[in-house]
């Protein structure tokens, strides 16, 4: 049996899930040849009650990190997370992550990491939804035209529960209850997650330096309840929604064009109707035609599915998420 030492970096609702979820597959890392063994989890406030299996080493020094295999990232941020991966990834040892700000923004450093496979980020993206395994291999086969998404759970939740007649801040507070919020709510609301997401997801099927600043990026933060109810009169829904094409459309030789907005759209259509608390992701290419991805896209344990399974496919031998070179 080969021991894994796995350091994980967060131990709020991700990295709770993280935890636990490596704890009940035990079985399924035992019948590939490995037993994970946790060197460490860094947080801020030791004394903080947490939900994670007993005996786990909670705590605010980072130097366990030297010694561990594979690090976990699932605490957030920008720069502080990478000051402390970055002498990890050069040592050639793999990073899993959810941290979509992290990639989004500081993509001119990681990304010869994630050519090299050292990178894995199914999490980061509609969370334990698969969107960037398929569009990291298989679908590169196809010619990608444009895709339509809705990214941001925190977004959908807030804009659901207005159609309910609940008000923004009150349905913002449940939001953030439900762990769906990034720290601040702004990153949500203000579109920028969802921008970040899109820069992620650019970078498979438009251009694998795509810049995070290319995103034209517009929030919710001033839809109003008359705005919502006016579009449920005339049988639509808003939506903030993502999109990436081509300037001039689909098949044009134009730049890309990256835009996040709140947009109407008509009940019926695939970001409307996949279900109450469900990302979406309308994905068109030339030979694979329209695909439809739709599931959770916020919470602790759907996330932590992702990254568990980050995990066993670099257990196995998988590659990280390999952007277009
Ligand atoms: P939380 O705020 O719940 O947890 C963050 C954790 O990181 C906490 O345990 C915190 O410590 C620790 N932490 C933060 N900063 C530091 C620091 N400077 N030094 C040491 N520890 C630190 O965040 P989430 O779990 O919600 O999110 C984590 C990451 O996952 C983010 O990048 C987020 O974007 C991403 N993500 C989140 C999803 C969700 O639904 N929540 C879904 C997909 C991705 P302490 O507990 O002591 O405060
Ligand atoms: N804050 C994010 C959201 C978490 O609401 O979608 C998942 O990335």
């Amino acid at each position: 049996m080969r021991t894994v030492t796995v350091g994980v970096l967060g131990s709020g609702t991700v990295g709770q899930d993280v935890l636990n979820l490596i704890l009940r597959r035990e079985s399924v890392f035992t019948d590939l040849g490995v037993k994970i063994e946790i060197s460490g989890v860094l947080v801020r406030d030791v004394n903080k009650v947490r939900d994670v299996p007993p005996g786990t080493r909670v705590t605010t020094d980072p130097g366990f990190l030297q010694e561990c295999g594979v690090v976990i990232e699932a605490m957030g941020g920008v720069d502080r997370p990478l000051e402390m991966l970055l002498p990890y990834l050069r040592s050639g040892r793999p990073v899993i992550t959810a941290n979509k700000a992290l990639l989004a923004e500081r993509w001119e450093v990681l990304r010869e990491y994630a050519l090299a496979g050292s990178l894995y980020y199914e999490a980061s993206v509609m969370a334990g939804t698969p969107v960037i395994g398929p569009m990291s291999t298989v679908l590169r086969a196809s010619t990608f035209t444009r895709l339509q998404a809705v990214l941001n759970g925190t977004c959908l939740y807030i804009l659901n529960q207005m159609e309910e007649g609940k008000d923004y801040a009150a349905a913002l507070a449940e939001a953030q209850a439900l762990g769906y919020a990034e720290t601040p709510p702004t990153l949500d609301v203000g579109g920028f997650d969802t921008a970040h997401k899109l820069a992620v997801l650019a970078r498979f099927c438009a251009d694998g330096n795509f810049p995070y600043s290319a995103v034209q990026v517009q929030g919710i933060e001033d839809i109003t309840q008359k705005d919502i109810q006016d579009a449920r009169a005339a049988g639509e829904r808003i939506k903030l929604v993502a999109e990436l094409e081509r300037q001039g459309g689909a098949g044009q030789p134009g730049p890309w064009k990256a835009t996040v907005a709140p947009q109407r759209l008509p009940e019926n259509h695939p970001l409307c109707n996949a279900g109450a608390s469900r990302n979406a992701l309308v994905y068109e290419g030339e030979e694979c035609g329209t695909l439809i991805f739709a599931g959770g896209g916020a919470g602790g344990m759907i996330t932590a599915s992702a990254m568990v399974g980050d995990l066993l496919d670099w257990v196995i031998g998988f590659p990280g998420h390999v952007p277009l070179h």
